[in-house]
């Protein structure tokens, strides 16, 4: 297994995974596969290429098989660029357990880290999913907020645990491990 940026001409295989995936995980996420099955191709590729790079998604490949993806989402606003967001995290079911998971992850972390001006990741994860939180919190990632009622699922309404990672390079968690 190893882990590649996605791009363009991967749009057909991630939006087939997608599609599983808002399924087979339908309360990780909060897109239905029947929403997202309508969107045009287009938004596809702009999902894995977007001309100005505010957005990279990467694709865990096995035996030539895309098994998994995460993506990334930066800010070009001035007052929100220190920030990025990790969305779309899904492992095929057969490949699980094996580090695709983690690999895709330290891949969306170094693509952070390698902008300067990037500070901050941040997530939401549902609450109750064990997998997905044990992940984040290996990485470092610290829970900061709940929202309740934040996605209508078939067995009632679940809450999204708002998770965070500092980067090393942020002068704020600097002054922190300095002050302790
Ligand atoms: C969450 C998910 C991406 C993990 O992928 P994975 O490839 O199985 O994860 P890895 O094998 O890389 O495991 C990495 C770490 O995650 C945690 N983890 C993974 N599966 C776990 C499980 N079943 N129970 C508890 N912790 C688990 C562990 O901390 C593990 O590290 P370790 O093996 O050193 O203990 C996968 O379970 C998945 O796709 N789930 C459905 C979609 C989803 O929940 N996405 C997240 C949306 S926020």
């Amino acid at each position: 297994m190893h882990v590649v940026t996605l791009s363009a001409q991967d749009a057909p295989r991630y939006r087939a995974l997608m599609l599983h995936a808002y399924e087979a995980a339908a309360d990780a996420f909060t897109s239905t596969a029947e929403e997202r099955a309508t969107e045009p191709e287009s938004w596809w590729i702009m999902r894995l290429a977007d001309p100005k790079a505010m957005s990279v998604a990467f694709g865990a490949i096995d035996n030539g098989k895309l098994v998994g993806t995460v993506t990334i989402e930066f800010s070009s606003k001035p007052k929100t660029r220190h920030k990025a967001h990790l969305i779309g995290m899904f492992v095929m079911e057969y490949a699980r357990g094996t580090g695709a998971g983690k690999a895709l992850l330290a891949a969306a972390l170094e693509a952070a880290k390698v902008r300067p001006e990037v500070q901050v990741i941040t997530l939401t994860v549902t609450e109750g999913n064990l997998p997905a939180t044990r992940l984040y919190e290996s990485a470092g990632f610290k829970v900061f907020g709940v929202e309740p009622m934040a996605v209508a699922t078939p067995g009632g309404f679940k809450s999204k645990v708002h998770m965070w990672l500092e980067l090393p390079h942020s002068p704020h968690a600097t002054k922190l491990s300095g002050a302790r």
